[in-house]
């Protein structure tokens, strides 16, 4: 008999309703007892596990949020902290540990891992920025949000012949901004990766303007070195060159919410199971996600610490297509 358990960790995420579910049918089809660890690693360190069974897990592939509960521990950060949290692992006779999250998670999971107790971590974040997984739970959901704000706004700015500035999450990593951009024909994109001055957009909508374009966007990474507030407070003052009336939309935590996609549901449903596979062949200190289409596991060593990439060929693309 093996004993599990399994958290939900950091900001939540679209999907890891789905993961938990696989995770807990998966374990139970193995014949292991799976706990759920309430509000991330605050529950960890207060002991909060309860049993799940295939019923408690019922109903709730379809929706958002955790029905675990999330939360940023800063006491897990600490050695004792973390401390307290093995002892209650050990009390509860918990052999192993999945936890679903992002960056933050995965770097709390890898302390963990290096304390001697066995943790897998499945790759789970809106941002997008997890080396070791090509794709995140709740990412897909999340750019399919932002994208309808996107095409929404265009309809209102075409109408009134004005420039909109949408700021998306993302937090330091500009895959959801590039990706929404490139989706929506936004005439602009400003991502944390590529440096990228106010006077150049004020020259995009400038030039869209001339052309007799109705209207203008800017999709902005909220971790741009200029994100929405700053371009905003320089464009005021250059609103004469551009041409269009300006507006901002800032759209925060509504991509963070609701139904997750097919899309989300089933990468959840494949990661969950892979992180249960994992367990079982005795793997442990590493995280579970998606490369190439496979279900692939990577060192939490090479996971923390590290911020995936965006491809600049997008970046390029974008340009292209934004003309
Ligand atoms: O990591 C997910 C994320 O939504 C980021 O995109 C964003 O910067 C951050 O979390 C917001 O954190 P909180 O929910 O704590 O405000």
């Amino acid at each position: 008999m093996k004993r599990i358990a399994v958290l939900t960790s950091g900001g939540d995420a679209p999907g890891m309703n789905a993961a938990l579910r696989a995770v807990t049918r998966c374990g139970i089809a193995r014949g292991w007892e799976v706990f759920g660890v309430h509000q991330g690693y605050a529950g960890l360190i207060s002991g909060d596990f309860r049993p799940l069974t295939a019923r408690s897990v019922g109903g709730i592939i379809q929706l958002g949020g955790t029905i675990l509960g999330s939360a940023r521990s800063p006491e897990f950060k600490t050695e004792e902290g973390r401390m307290k949290a093995l002892w209650e692992l050990g009390q509860q006779e918990i052999e192993a540990v999945v936890i679903i999250g992002g960056n933050g998670s995965q770097a709390g999971a890898s302390a963990l891992s290096k304390m001697g107790f066995p943790v897998v971590g499945v790759a789970s974040t809106i941002d997008n920025d997890l080396v070791g997984s090509d794709v995140t739970i709740g990412v897909d959901t999340a750019l399919n949000i932002a994208l309808e704000a996107l095409d929404r706004l265009k309809t209102t700015a075409s109408s009134h012949q004005r420039a909109f500035l949408l700021e998306v999450m993302g937090r330091n990593c500009g895959y959801l901004a590039l990706e929404v951009g490139i989706a929506g024909g936004a005439e602009a994109i400003v991502i944390p990766e590529i440096k990228t001055e106010p006077e150049e957009i004020v020259q995009i909508f400038r030039h869209a303007y001339e052309r007799g374009k109705t209207h203008a966007c800017a999709v902005v990474a909220e971790g741009a070195a200029y994100n929405a507030a700053k371009l905003a407070a320089y464009f005021s003052e250059h609103q004469a060159r551009i041409g269009y009336e300006l507006r901002s939309t800032t759209l925060g935590h509504v991509q963070r919410g609701g139904a997750p996609t097919a899309y989300d549901r089933l990468l959840a449903s494949r990661l969950g199971a892979g992180a249960v596979d994992v367990l079982a062949s005795g793997e442990k200190g590493v995280l579970v996600g998606m490369i190439k289409g496979q279900v692939t596991t990577t060192s939490l060593d090479k996971v923390v610490g590290t911020q995936k990439p965006i491809d600049p060929a997008l970046f390029q693309l974008a340009r292209v297509l934004d003309t």
